[in-house]
């Protein structure tokens, strides 16, 4: 019905069908039944990647590998480049880098022969200690939307299908088959759904994942409501829905009439054994399209949503090839370059009795410098799960010994943190040749002051492991009690013993996501360095020297203590997960309750300074605002300010006090001024209508702010009416 309803629409006068469309309708009258059932599930595990749909030679259907791409390719052995972490692109607030991540990604799964790429992850930050939080792209949907579309876009020009992923309310790992995200109509559509509603508006992902959890009592992959009235209908997708990997799917006929498009890692005789685990779309599904439970338009359409990806995206002209080398500098020198604009320099003070902020550093006054922990030495870590990306020559500069575990569904993914030999000790030394630089494990917090109290500086390296598959106890920096395999040692107690004995003392960071800093007073000066992928070492020293004026800012807030955030704990017990904040997610809560952030949303801060000036508004298109003002870098080196545009909507549309609406990230020379134009579509300044179901711009008095971050006090405002 639904095919010959597609048919009957093609002749009725509309557009004329794209080339993509009429042929994909043409191939699909030329399958069988087995072979359109051949094309909507995987085979089960591979030996290479995470997932096959073999291909149908007589009719030029390529086979189809499926391989993780959150932050480069997962591939052992493939030389892929690992790029910093998604969490780090997004803290760059730069759109051009999202393609230029997308675009690389593309280029290095399409040298691999590789046809789907399984990643944009878009789940928003909505509760920090998600083990995943460094995979997707903080806690604005805005921010994520956008760069994830740009990113995706990017991809696909490469003739590769990109996935985006998890559809939807993926917030957290524990129990995270089962965990149940129980949120409310308006809520889902102003923040996840309108970051994947912008992703797969603008980004046109070739497959949207849906996700493990349920969503308001119904798997996502089971949720007619999230696939087939939002994605489907609302916003049009003429894509692929496919499953996430091991029970995502429980039964035949729900997933296939709520609109599930294609079951992975699915199995050639409905069960996987290594999971231990039936899957749903293969026998079981021709069973049930024989006996008309599935009808079979409902397999038609799924099989012609695959067909039209492949042939829009250029998989059927172009089918993957045999492995090619990857372009290994292009690659490193990308990952470099995102790895110091992603960078945050969260505190920058000067040191005790000093007036100049301590970085960036001044190596002519540098003889001995200590650099103490996180392995230093040895490279920079990176987050675990599907999203890891290994060593590109296959080592692991860090020896770690993975712990006894019951095998399972649980414990799919290593427990030991992958390192990627760029090692911060050795970038420093390169660019301190005059210095004296001595190394120190952190293992003993005591040795370490001591040498502390005999160097011009100390610079304490941090770090904290997350992973798929385990969500974090806290978001303190982990140590021998919480995570023993990656963190041996007390890393809070090393900070405060070494900065006690210098008050000259640089903490550097490698985190997935925000972290509670107890010890902050004491430490002059905070760089967040994220996972910063294959030249992360290189990269940090590059911005602790001033060779690069770190630009980024946050795309989470940093909370004080967890006691602040919306749910004081990840309940281990409870499957249903509320969200009792309503709207009032990630800074929409801080400011909602008027609570002090460690670091606000937005916030980072540089070698230069910044001055906003004369804002002012005027109409742009169809009910949207065009700000106009002045920006200009008052201090003495040239750097980059992202400029955020917040909006607040008028009282009666009972909205959290502020969203981010636009920004723009503006490079000026020492003492440049210049003149910075945003536009706001109307769209941003949108409410959902719970009655009417849609979008709706209420009347009455907006306030917008520019600024450096989302509690800048030196941001400027003006008020529009609409
Ligand atoms: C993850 C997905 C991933 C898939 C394939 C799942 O466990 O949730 O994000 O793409 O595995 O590796």
């Amino acid at each position: 019905m639904l095919l010959a309803a597609l048919l009957a629409g093609c002749t009725s006068g509309g557009p004329p069908p794209d080339p993509s469309e009429r042929r994909a309708r043409e191939l699909l009258t030329q399958l069988s039944l087995d072979e359109k059932i051949q094309l909507v599930h995987g085979v089960g595990e591979v030996p290479e990647g995470a997932g096959l749909i073999p291909g149908i030679p007589r009719l030029g259907i390529p086979d189809l590998r499926y391989v993780d791409s959150a932050s480069g390719i997962n591939l052992a052995g493939s030389g892929a480049t690992p790029l910093p972490a998604p969490i780090a692109l997004a803290a760059t607030w730069d759109a051009d880098l999202a393609e230029a991540y997308g675009r690389l990604i593309g280029q290095e799964l399409r040298a691999l022969g590789i046809a789907v790429g399984l990643g944009t992850g878009i789940n928003l930050a909505r509760e920090p200690r998600n083990g995943r939080t460094f995979e997707y792209m903080g806690e604005d949907p805005v921010l994520a939307g956008v760069l994830a579309a740009r990113r995706t876009a990017a991809t696909q020009q490469e003739q590769v299908v990109a996935t985006i992923k998890h559809l939807g309310f993926n917030h957290q790992e524990t129990r995270r088959f089962s965990s149940n995200s129980v949120v409310d109509e308006r809520t889902m559509r102003e923040l996840e759904l309108l970051a994947f509603e912008i992703a797969v508006k603008e980004g046109r992902p070739g497959n949207v994942m849906c996700a493990y959890n349920l969503v308001n009592g119904l798997k996502s992959c089971e949720s007619p409501y999230l696939i087939e009235t939002v994605l489907k209908q609302d916003w049009g997708y003429p894509g692929v829905v496919q499953s996430d990997w091991v029970l995502a799917v429980t039964d035949t006929e729900r997933a296939a009439l709520a609109g599930l498009d294609e079951e992975q890692p699915g199995s050639l005789n409905d069960f996987v054994g290594s999971y231990g685990v039936q899957t749903f779309f293969n026998q079981r599904l021709k069973a049930a399209v024989q006996d008309g439970r599935v009808p079979a338009d409902r397999l038609d359409d799924m099989v012609l949503r695959k067909l039209r990806t492949l042939y829009r995206i250029g998989l059927m002209d172009r089918p993957p090839g045999p492995r090619q080398p990857i372009d290994r500098e292009a690659g490193h020198r990308l990952a470099h370059q995102i790895a110091t604009e992603a960078m945050v320099l969260l505190k920058n003070d000067a040191p005790a009795a000093g007036s100049t902020p301590l970085l960036p550093l001044q190596p002519a006054a540098l003889r001995s410098v200590l650099v103490v922990g996180a392995h230093a030495d040895a490279g920079v870590i990176s987050g675990g799960g599907s999203a890891r990306v290994p060593p590109p020559d296959g080592i692991d500069p860090v020896p770690c010994t993975e712990p006894e575990r019951q095998p399972g569904p649980e414990a799919l993914f290593r427990a030991c943190a992958t390192y990627y030999p760029s090692a911060p000790l050795h970038a420093l030394r390169e660019r301190l040749p005059q210095a004296q630089l001595r190394y120190l494990d952190g293992r003993n917090a005591a040795a370490a002051a001591e040498a502390a109290a005999a160097a011009d500086l100390a610079i304490v390296f941090a770090s904290q492991w997350t992973s798929e598959q385990v969500d974090l106890a806290s978001l303190a920096l982990p140590g021998p009690t919480t995570d023993p395999t990656n963190h041996p040692y007390d890393q809070e107690a090393l900070i405060r013993a070494v900065a006690a004995r210098n008050p000259r003392t640089v903490l550097v960071l490698q985190t997935g996501t925000a972290l509670t800093m107890p010890w902050l007073d004491a430490v002059p000066a905070v760089l967040q360095a994220w996972y910063p992928g294959v030249k992360g070492g290189e990269a940090i020293a590059d911005v602790l020297l001033g060779a690069v004026n770190p630009s980024g800012k946050l795309p989470l807030t940093f909370p004080r203590g967890e006691s602040d955030l919306p749910q004081p704990v990840i309940s281990s017990t409870e499957l249903d997960v509320v969200y009792r904040e309503g709207l009032a997610m990630g800074y929409r809560w801080f400011d909602s309750r008027g609570l002090t952030p460690l670091f606000p949303f937005g916030h980072g801060l540089s070698y230069t300074q910044f001055a906003y000036s004369g804002l002012s508004a005027a109409a742009y298109g169809r009910g949207g605002v065009e700000l106009r003002f002045t920006l200009a870098n008052t201090g003495a080196r040239e750097g980059a300010e992202v400029a955020q545009v917040y909006a607040s909507l008028p009282a009666s549309a009972g909205e959290p006090p502020q969203r981010l609406v636009g920004w723009q990230k503006v490079k000026l020379a020492a003492g440049e001024r210049r003149e910075v134009v945003i536009r706001i579509p109307r769209e941003r300044l949108a409410i959902w209508d719970t009655g009417a179901h849609r979008w709706r711009v209420p009347s009455g008095s907006y306030t917008l702010r520019v600024g450096g971050s989302s509690r800048d006090a030196g941001a400027q405002s003006t008020t529009v009416r609409r």
